[in-house]
């Protein structure tokens, strides 16, 4: 938004510094007065406010909707994966914890390659091998040991009950369910629980992960990484082909990470650090836009998808080449996010002309030597705020199930770049920077995200969807600030995506008018409607000018927001 703009509004909304207010829109997501819980199932929201209710915080909230998505939504919700959170506290005080997984002591750079140096099919996606060392367990007691309020026992008690009720079985998942049945019977030597014929309104009891979360529940985080879960794990994956061992699980540690920070107008925008690419490529793609009057524009108008589009593109040829795990690569965040390094990016785009990917390569910085998935929103009553994504990788992760255990694995050993140009499930080409080495963090584009809006919580957002995670978070972020909409309407509106290569924009099919399509194909865009028909599943939390709480929960899940 150009300066002249800014004080054009700043004097319409004689200063008003929060979003509009709720009687004045038309299509709004739930309100709360108080607090909201957002994320990608009724039971998980439903729990996570429970916690809020019996006076917990958002730290406690987290590690009930975190533990209640990996029971009722095993399609990325999870105990064998990993996740980053931001948080911001009512102190102003931010913060970011990172409990990704990571590659086993005996990965190699080239364990993913034949004899020939050829990626082996399916070797770093599906199975034990793809299996990286699980965080989500120490992840959610980091969090809890340093901020939360209630013992455990309150929190985890819902969730096992809710294991051991079972949960329902709706539409999305029914369909997702019978999309993957023939994956789990190839991926596991036995049937396993979800491989049976489960239809919308069945009920599944879980009731051996009731059992581990039991034993986590009374003996803590070790229950997993050096306890009778962490022996029984290691034993499962060795049978199954697997690499992790004991002393990977009792080695992990969530690590708690400074936040990527910049501005956007009068917001500030507070994401997630390496190893996330997220937070880095958000700061780019805002920074390299800023200086384009979006609103005049027009939301997904030619203009403003072209200006997106480029930026996007030159976010992510960047990205693949100098993002990797910052305890083991020199990220040369700084210079990145530099205005002066992103206007010289931004010096080759025309409005007459796409530029070609091909004539896109990674920006020259110096460096300086010295080194499917989930979201939740949740704002509490005391007005904390965290933002989490969550994820196996793929939807169900390497499909490996440990029936004993009653967890699927995640097999995010497929974000590291097996090889460098050939490209990951996502399509997303990597580099050195992302090479797999033991005990390194594999690179993410998980992009949770807190915004203040002159110095105040504002937002928070974030989502699944791969690569267009990023994408997705940084349109709803500028359909609010821009475009004016209201969190839910900001969360249903098209999306589209560009990655630099393949060299198309993706769109959310019969999203985008014909006129549109063409007029971006003239100037030279390939368009594709067909390679992600649903692009991320947006889930958010706005604080409206009154001062209570809007849910945006995307209906292209199953996603609820529920607030009080
Ligand atoms: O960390 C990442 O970027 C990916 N493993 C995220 C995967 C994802 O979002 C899948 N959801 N649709």
């Amino acid at each position: 938004m150009r300066i002249h703009y800014i004080l054009f509004l700043s004097i319409l909304t004689l200063g008003s510094c929060k979003a509009p207010n709720p009687n004045n829109t038309s299509t709004h997501g739930v309100i709360g007065q108080k607090a909201m819980v957002v994320s990608a199932r009724v039971e998980a929201s439903e729990i996570g406010k429970q916690i809020l209710m019996q006076g917990g915080n958002a730290f406690d909230a987290m590690m009930a909707t975190e533990l209640a998505l990996a029971v009722s939504y095993p399609y990325a919700g999870n105990i064998g994966g990993g996740g980053f959170m931001v948080y911001r506290l009512n102190t102003g005080d931010i913060g970011a914890l990172d409990y990704r997984e990571k590659a086993p002591a005996a990965a190699t750079t080239t364990m993913y390659l034949d004899a020939n140096g050829d990626v082996i099919p399916e070797l770093s996606t599906r199975g034990a091998l793809a299996v990286g060392v699980p965080g989500t367990i120490a992840g959610v007691f980091a969090a809890h040991d340093k901020f939360g309020s209630l013992p455990v026992k309150t929190i985890l008690e819902p969730v096992i009950a809710l294991a051991r009720r079972g949960v329902v079985v709706t539409k999305k998942q029914e369909a997702r369910l019978n999309e993957k049945r023939s994956d789990f019977l190839k991926t596991n030597t036995d049937t396993i629980l979800l491989a049976k014929q489960w239809k919308v309104n069945d009920t599944i009891a879980y009731n051996n992960l009731a059992n581990t979360l039991e034993d986590i529940m009374l003996n803590g985080r070790n229950a997993f990484y050096k306890g009778h879960i962490a022996k029984t794990l290691v034993r499962f994956l060795k049978e199954n082909g697997g690499i992790i061992t004991e002393a990977d699980l009792a080695n992990y540690e969530a690590k708690w990470r400074t936040p990527v920070t910049f501005h956007y107008d009068d917001l500030r925008i507070i994401s997630m650090s390496p190893p996330s690419s997220g937070g880095i490529a958000l700061a780019q793609i805002m920074k390299a836009i800023e200086p384009f009057d979006l609103q005049a524009m027009g939301h997904n108008s030619v203009k403003s998808i072209q200006v997106i589009a480029e930026a996007e593109r030159r976010a992510y040829a960047d990205r693949s080449y100098y993002l990797g795990d910052p305890d083991f690569v020199n990220v040369p965040q700084d210079q990145l996010i530099s205005e002066d390094y992103l206007k010289d990016r931004m010096a080759t785009f025309s409005f007459e002309k796409a530029t070609p990917s091909t004539a896109v390569k990674h920006g020259t910085v110096d460096i300086i030597e010295s080194d499917e998935t989930t979201h939740y929103s949740i704002v509490d009553q005391f007005g904390n705020a965290i933002s989490v994504t969550t994820t196996l990788n793929s939807g169900y992760g390497s499909k490996l199930y440990s029936s004993e255990l009653g967890f699927f694995l995640n097999n995010e050993m497929d974000d590291f770049s097996s090889k460098p140009g050939v490209p990951n499930v996502y399509g997303l080409i990597g580099a050195e920077a992302n090479a797999i080495l033991p005990e390194k963090r594999m690179l993410s584009t998980m992009t949770p995200t807190i915004v203040e809006k002159n110095g105040t919580l504002f937002m928070s957002v974030g989502t699944p969807g791969g690569s267009t995670i990023i994408t997705s978070v940084l349109q709803t972020i500028l359909n609010v600030h821009e475009h004016k909409m209201t969190m839910q309407e900001a969360v249903n509106a098209p999306r589209f995506h560009h990655q630099w290569l393949p060299d198309e924009i993706r769109m959310e099919p019969h999203s985008f008018s014909a006129d549109i399509i063409e007029a971006l194909n003239q100037k030279g865009y390939i368009t594709n409607e067909t390679r992600t028909p649903v692009i991320g599943k947006v889930d958010g939390v706005l604080i409206l000018e009154n001062g209570t709480l809007e849910g945006g929960a995307d209906k292209r899940g199953d996603d609820t927001a529920v607030g009080f």
